[in-house]
């Protein structure tokens, strides 16, 4: 299975963006993380990441010829972009949400998520181990 891992805007600063939110974990260990899991569990996964919302729709729109499944964490975005909401639904590739921290149970304009409701499953609070649910649940089919 190809999976396509997408994560948003300011992403990329892990490790020195709010460490008591987002942990010490920098973007590329996160990118290792998700190559170790991804291997132990037999997937083909990329890991891409942008702070441009009309990449990420590009990438969602492009996916449906090249993977089977996509991962997202739609970061900022995921709170305000309808846009990535309607390419999700324009796709009909299988895609889970994913976040670091608890959207739910931090400021109220993080409680909606405009992904939610296009992805099969949400896995979000648990830091890196986020990305490994989610990769373990495509990974039981
Ligand atoms: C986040 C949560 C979002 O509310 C926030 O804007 C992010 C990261 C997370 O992974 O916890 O950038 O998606």
């Amino acid at each position: 299975m190809r999976v396509l891992v997408i994560n948003g805007p300011n992403l990329n600063l892990l490790g020195i963006r709010e460490p008591a939110i987002y942990g010490h974990g920098t973007y590329a260990e996160l990118r290792s993380f998700i190559g170790q899991v991804a291997t132990d569990l037999g997937l083909d996964v990329e890991v891409r990441q942008s702070n441009h919302e009309g990449v990420i729709i590009d990438w969602i729109q492009a996916c449906r010829d090249t993977f089977d499944a996509l991962v997202i964490n739609a970061a900022a975005y995921t709170h305000t972009s309808v846009a990535i909401h309607d390419a999700i639904k324009a796709v009909d590739v299988r895609t889970v949400e994913v976040h670091l921290s608890e959207p739910k149970s931090r400021e109220e304009f993080r409680h909606r998520s405009f992904i939610e409701p296009v992805a099969e499953r949400t896995f979000s609070g648990r830091g890196f181990e986020s990305y490994a649910d989610a990769l373990r649940h495509l990974a039981k089919g």
